[in-house]
């Protein structure tokens, strides 16, 4: 709900309210916390300490530009074609347009109009932000630095969260108390990487249960930064959006430039109070329209089993033994294309592998059909080999600076999606493939960072937009594609968990969180994407073992818990599984099946977790119903009972719990505050316990 008060604007959620409003001459932020009467709410008069300490930088601006007697990090940044580099804004009044409260602002001098765009939506308590630009000009204005919010914090002190990830290790998080200066989180890489993700937490000492939380996303996929201040006059501030390192958009005459939607959050309740306010605001509101209130399908996934040797027959066999244990999509990964035999060559060349499927994919997709699944395909379209025909034909096609050698990564080249053409031969290519086969799954990789970021096609006065536009032609190419092949499914990932954010959540229907399918390693990569995006976005497999990346061996049964933890998938080589295996991965997707919907729409709480506990155990809640997975790593000192409070039951029903072959009733409160007691009995020992209202 949007209230306007004598200029003070207020925003109102289930809980939360947001406020501020115009005076004297500056748009000052008022509050954003739990709701209070919004008729107490008022402005304060803020006086220069000295004439180093400007009350600019002291006021709590909504949007802070860069002009004047300010030296804080500003929100937006532009130049004028004549030179003049400081913006100095007047509030233009305000328009509320259905549910968004959009303030307008005009330069005192200078053509160009900005609007602050804030809408609430009161179900999930979350504020969405963003900015848009207009030049009214008729010479270019240039944007050298715009984020998508500022948010200004009462005190310094805050504690930040975010993860510090690479390759493999995606999960890793960190948590670092700002008392003075900056911290950033960003990405330089064209999207969004493995070493930051694009949203902050903040909090003075808050656990799972309690505790003050802001918290924020960004819808976007490409170089975005984070800036979090401890300013010297006692507040705390935190910007987010576009990256301005090697930022710079040319808004030319009569052009327009929106910038990407932040999501912002306050909890009193602690972090598991922040995720559901995220989770289920991404299952509605941000994840695609096709797929939203379906489950994710138990899938197979051919890449660890057979690698780049894709052969036809072989993969018919995999089918046949996925559908056996239960899967219900097969795709086939990197390798079925081109002269695809290895990474060093084939990507770009998007048809079949005539030697691999001599009589076309179809047998393979038939046979799939036939047994009652449905089929997918891996696809990298961003990228090119120079080993390829793509290529020899268009070495003009991918990005490069004048009188610089290429540099490859994987051996490959980074295409120029600034270019129609390039654009429009991967939509081709990708439409010709979901029109001429029965496919109803893509996995869209993309496996490396960019390097020599120049569109030669641009104009010179355009080079630093590349990485915007980059983003941007990647989710219109999605969007063609979705428009013309409804109910089609697509994966996002890069190298693993490169392209995890809600840019991507907004376009794709999953993300692949990481290459590293240890079960250990996972429990602490899911624990932190767990955070911020649901279980239904994260696709986890159950690959074999030794795992190929910590060369550890874990027992089946843990292996499936750890992954029916997210949306199911099997990634082993079915044809060495024994018997044994089969078995029980015929019971884990029968039972996964019957859970799926509590893991996928339901509550996450985490009770304990391995970074700090013996054991580590999630529980998910979805109405009446719940299942709670409890894992233990390491046996130590012969202990093997461990009581685990339950959480997120209503205090007066009564509930069935089932686990260790037995079956218990007991009232919601007893479960919540004495717990129960479970036995995890020596390394990798798991269990996954299910609880019913009664
Ligand atoms: C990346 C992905 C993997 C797999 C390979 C194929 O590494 O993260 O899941 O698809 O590419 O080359």
């Amino acid at each position: 709900m949007i209230k306007v008060l004598n200029d003070i604007f207020v925003l109102e959620g289930k809980n939360i309210q947001y406020a501020f409003g115009p005076y004297k001459g500056l748009l000052r932020h008022i509050y954003f916390g739990n709701k209070v009467d919004e008729r107490d709410f008022q402005h304060f008069d803020i006086e220069d300490i000295s004439s180093n300490d400007s009350a600019y930088d002291i006021a709590w601006e909504e949007y802070t530009p860069w002009g004047g007697l300010r030296y804080k990090e500003p929100a937006v940044k532009v130049r004028f074609s004549d030179g003049t580099r400081d913006l100095v804004l007047e509030y233009y009044g305000f328009l509320i347009e259905e549910d968004i409260l959009r303030i307008r602002f005009r330069d005192k001098f200078y053509p160009i109009e900005i609007f602050l765009n804030y809408k609430m939506y009161e179900e999930y308590d979350i504020l969405a932000r963003w900015v848009e630009f207009k030049n009214l000009g008729k010479e270019d204005i240039f944007i050298e630095k715009a984020y998508s919010c500022e948010l200004n914090l009462e005190g310094t002190g805050y504690y930040i969260t975010n993860v510090l990830g690479y390759w493999a290790g995606e999960g890793r998080r960190f948590k670092e108390k700002l008392e003075g200066g900056k911290l950033i989180l960003e990405s330089r890489k064209g999207n969004t990487g493995h070493n930051n993700n694009p949203y902050f937490i903040l909090d003075i000492g808050a656990d799972e249960d309690r505790g003050e939380v802001y918290f924020g996303t960004l819808e976007y996929s490409g170089n975005f930064k984070i800036l979090v201040e401890a300013t010297p006059y006692y507040s705390t501030r935190v910007l987010m959006g576009f990256n301005d390192f090697d930022f710079e958009y040319r808004l030319k005459p009569s052009e327009g430039l929106i910038v990407p939607k932040a999501y912002l959050g306050y909890t009193d309740k602690g972090y598991s109070d922040m995720s559901k306010r995220l989770h289920s605001f991404a299952r509605d509101i941000i994840l695609p329209g096709d797929l939203k209130n379906s489950l994710r399908p138990v899938l197979f996934n051919s890449w660890e089993a057979t690698l780049f040797d894709v052969k036809c027959h072989e993969q018919i066999e995999l089918a046949r033994k996925a559908k056996d244990i239960g899967c219900e999509l097969f795709v086939v990964d990197d390798g079925w294309f081109g002269e695809r035999n290895s990474d060093a060559v084939g990507l770009g060349d998007w048809e079949v592998n005539k030697e691999k499927f001599p009589k076309g994919l179809e047998e393979l997709i038939d046979e799939v059909n036939r047994l009652g699944m449905e089929f997918g395909l891996w696809i990298e379209p961003e990228m090119v080999n120079p080993n390829s025909k793509l290529y020899k034909e268009h070495p003009e096609w991918v990005y490069r600076f004048n009188n610089r050698e290429l540099t490859t990564a994987r051996n490959q080249l980074v295409l120029n999606l600034t270019l129609k053409e390039v654009k429009d031969y991967l939509f081709n290519v990708l439409d010709g493939l979901l029109t001429n086969y029965n496919i109803k799954y893509i996995k869209w990789d993309m496996n490396r960072p960019f390097s020599e970021a120049g569109a030669l096609n641009l104009d010179i006065k355009e080079q630093k937009m590349i990485w915007f536009l980059h983003s941007r032609a990647v989710f219109e190419i999605v969007e063609r594609l979705r428009n013309k092949h409804k109910g089609i499914e697509i994966e996002a990932c890069a190298s693993g968990g490169g392209r995890v954010d809600f840019g991507i959540l907004n376009y794709f229907d999953e993300f692949w969180a990481s290459d590293n399918t240890d079960a250990l390693d996972r429990l602490l990569i899911q624990e932190s994407v767990g955070y911020i995006y649901p279980a239904k976005a994260m696709r986890c497999w159950v690959t074999d073992c030794p795992n190929f990346i910590s060369g550890r061996t874990i027992p089946i049964e843990f292996r499936f818990h750890v992954a029916m933890m997210g949306a199911l998938g099997i990634g082993g080589n079915l044809n060495k599984w024994s018997k044994e295996e089969f078995d029980l991965a015929k019971k884990k997707i029968k039972q996964y099946k019957e859970i799926r919907h509590i893991v996928q729409h339901g509550e996450l709480f985490r009770i304990k977790s391995i970074t700090k506990d013996e054991i580590h155990a999630l529980q998910y809640v979805y109405k009446g119903e719940s299942v709670l997975f409890a894992f233990k790593a390491h046996q130590r000192f012969g202990r093997k009972s461990y009581k685990v409070k339950l959480k997120g039951l209503k205090d007066n029903k009564i509930y069935e719990v089932k686990y260790d072959d037995k079956i218990i009733r007991k009232g919601g409160a007893y479960l919540k505050n004495l717990g129960i007691d479970i036995i995890l009995d020596g390394d990798f020992s798991s269990q996954l316990i299910i609880i019913k209202e009664v």
